[in-house]
């Protein structure tokens, strides 16, 4: 699986010969859609222009840490927070030793302590330096924190040695980057999610609808394949493609949507609805286009099943997380929607101002009982993958109890 779509790559290149080869990892994340910011030590401008990645990565390359004209555009710790993973490829023996340190002498490694999403180092060296001993101190230490090593690869060196040290193709590397994000967290496990808005039609051309987008629940679909589920994605109509990997059942209306909730829940171990479901619908949709004879007309409606409470009076209810969007009182609403709907985990996002419905960015605060956590503001699609990992913690947690609970009980 691709996992790279609509990625956020920061590509730092620190100064080594193989940094030409950093122009082909540009190349090749851009290629399965991922988005890339280059961030170059002054070394590897000796290396590499920086007009050469900007060409290839569409976009401003970073090179100082005091350059207030950069900075104005975007500072360090946007591009920071801006990344879903750091690679530094070509990662020189110097900025091993400075990013083990914890120096943020440069910009590259200022961003790598700023930055919360995973750094991920590509070695390049010369033989002798990768096999020297303090450099060999600094790969356990790093392995130890847990920092991806990717490489180095045996072979032919510029330095006309043979040895340890070459960085890793352009394509290993990329490969390497795409199966990190697949973590598998939810390897084996059945998920149906909801997505977008419903329509009530009032005549055959005319219908009450939201402003949802579908991209959250699009986004925690893509999230929760990457993470190994197999994802049924129930979508009211959006405008979106549906995710790769993902079985897609299209609906129309919130009975639409209930019906097929209600035939997949059965296979699921998680439910996640994030559609914004119409709570009425017309008690009767004209069969002809109505005409504009009257002044004034009503509409009669009547209200939607809830789906998520029909899910969750299941005799054996999956996993089941809500979303509440509120435009005030939002952790007050969230709690009480926890409760009456008897859901394991609610996401709770402020709508308007700028957040929310048909936004690129949301902000989300779960709770769940005895607990909640703010994931705070972020793109969709960074949001989604934190909820996942969230759900699948909670999700494991239950499960464990449930296993303890019966084991005293037999
Ligand atoms: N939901 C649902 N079926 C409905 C209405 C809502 O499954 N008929 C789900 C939504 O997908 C969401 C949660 O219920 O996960 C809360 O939706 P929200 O619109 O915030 O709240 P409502 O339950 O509709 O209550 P209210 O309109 O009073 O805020």
């Amino acid at each position: 699986m691709n996992s790279l779509l609509n990625k956020h790559i920061l590509l730092g290149i620190t100064g080594g010969i193989a940094a030409y080869k950093s122009a082909d990892v540009v190349r090749r994340l851009r290629e399965q859609g991922a988005r890339v910011r280059v961030v170059m030590t002054r070394g590897a401008c000796e290396f590499i222009t920086p007009l050469t990645l900007q060409a290839l990565s569409g976009e401003r390359v970073h090179r100082d840490l005091l350059d207030a004209e950069a900075e104005a555009a975007m500072g360090h710790i946007e591009l920071a927070r801006w990344a879903d993973l750091v690679l530094v490829a070509p990662c020189s023996a110097n900025f091993m030793a400075r990013f083990c340190h914890g120096f943020a002498g440069d910009l590259l490694a200022t961003l790598c302590l700023a930055t919360t999403a995973p750094v991920v180092l590509a070695p390049a060296m010369n033989r002798q330096m990768w096999l020297a001993a303090a450099t060999q101190a600094n790969v356990d230490r790093l392995v130890q924190r847990g920092v991806p090593l990717l490489g180095p690869d045996e072979g032919a060196q510029a330095c006309g040695e043979t040895g340890p040290g070459r960085m890793l193709e352009p394509d290993a590397i990329v490969s390497a980057v795409n199966k990190l994000f697949l973590t598998g967290r939810l390897a084996g496990q059945t998920v149906l999610i909801t997505a977008g808005p419903t329509r009530e039609y009032i005549d055959p051309v005319r219908y009450i609808s939201n402003c949802s987008s579908g991209r959250m629940g699009y986004a925690i679909a893509r999230a929760a394949a990457e993470a190994g589920a197999r994802v049924t994605l129930v979508s009211g109509p959006t405008a979106l493609a549906p995710p790769e990997a993902v079985a897609i059942v299209r609906v129309e209306s919130a009975n639409q949507m209930h019906r097929a909730v209600m035939e997949h829940v059965a296979d699921a171990r998680v439910f996640i609805s994030a559609a914004a479901v119409a709570d009425y619908t017309c008690k009767d949709m004209a069969d002809d286009k109505i005409k504009k004879h009257v002044s004034e007309f009503s509409l009669t409606l009547n209200k939607t099943a809830d789906i998520l409470s029909d899910v969750t009076s299941l005799p054996e209810p999956p996993f089941t997380v809500g979303f509440a969007a509120e435009t005030s009182h939002l952790a007050d609403n969230a709690k009480i929607k926890l409760k009456n709907k008897r859901l394991d985990l609610i996401a709770a996002n402020q709508v308007g101002n700028g957040l929310g419905f048909d936004n690129e960015d949301n902000a989300l605060h779960l709770y769940w009982e005895g607990g909640s956590l703010d994931l705070g503001q972020a793109s969709k699609d960074q949001l989604a993958r934190q909820l996942v990992k969230v759900i699948a913690e909670h999700y494991e947690e239950k499960n464990r109890h449930k296993i303890a609970g019966s084991a005293t009980r037999h």
